[in-house]
């Protein structure tokens, strides 16, 4: 057994996790997805991209463990944004209910747009109503379908990279988009969950760590890793957030 589930600021995390499978097993519940849409539905307001999100963090904290980015890594990832600018492009891998489609689209300006890409047909449903509701439907289009198949047909130069899909996919698909050419001088990659906890509890499928060599170890990239917190928790956590530098080629 791995040491880092027994670290206190870790453990209260797991017991969560454990808590919520059993009531998985055992309560007959609604699918996360639709619970978390008719939450918002009945408790944010419409049109205010603010009181979706904040009304999905109190879902998350209050209620059932939603896998988005989260209130305190969500701010990182915005600071990040604001350096770049405003009217920007930025591709997401890994849409789940909308929660970072709407953070990100309501941080950029009127011509700015998020492309998502989501592999399941339900979660790209949900976060279309959801994103709907928020009122910023026109600056997100997400895409449904397996993100191998989708980056090899996109035609954009992306100032952001937002990759939170699963982290066994990580390195493969920087290297598609690298190969699409889909990155520009100074483009950001800013890769999720990339904490070793997170690499302990699923990495039997494949590894963060085998993206952080690559990224790290790039000529083109200059990466720096931030220690953080796992969404809605203490336990631990860390973002990579790496900068495309062309004039290295
Ligand atoms: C951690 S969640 C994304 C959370 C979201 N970015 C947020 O912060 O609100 C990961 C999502 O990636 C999706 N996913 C997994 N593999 C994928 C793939 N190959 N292509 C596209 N989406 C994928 C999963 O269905 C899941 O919804």
């Amino acid at each position: 057994m791995n040491l880092i589930f027994f670290k206190p600021r870790n453990i209260g995390f797991l017991m969560r996790m454990i808590k919520e499978r059993l009531l998985e097993l055992f309560l007959k519940r609604e699918d996360l997805a639709s619970d978390v849409r008719n939450y918002v539905l009945n408790n944010a307001k419409k049109n205010d991209p603010d009181s979706v999100l904040n009304t999905m963090d109190e879902f998350a904290k209050r209620k059932r463990f939603l896998m988005n980015v989260g209130d305190v890594k969500g701010k990182i990832l915005t600071d990040e944004i604001k350096k770049l600018g405003s009217n920007l492009t930025i591709l997401e891998l890994g849409c789940f209910c909308g929660y970072s489609a709407i953070l990100m689209a309501k941080t950029l300006g009127e011509q700015g747009k998020v492309i998502s890409i989501e592999i399941s047909k339900h979660y790209a449903k949900i976060a279309n109503e959801i994103i709907e509701f928020s009122g910023l439907k026109n600056k997100v289009i997400i895409i449904e379908g397996p993100s191998e198949k989708i980056i090899p047909t996109l035609r954009y130069e992306f100032d952001l990279v937002f990759i939170d899909h699963w982290k066994d996919l990580y390195k493969r698909d920087l290297q598609l988009i690298e190969k699409r050419g889909l990155l520009k001088n100074q483009s950001i990659v800013f890769a999720d969950n990339v904490g070793s906890l997170i690499e302990a509890l699923v990495g039997k499928r494949g590894k963060s760590t085998d993206y952080l060599e690559y990224v790290r170890n790039h000529k083109n990239f200059q990466s720096k890793n931030i220690n953080t917190n796992l969404e809605y928790s203490n336990a631990e956590d860390a973002v990579e957030i790496s900068t495309y530098n062309m004039s290295n080629e």
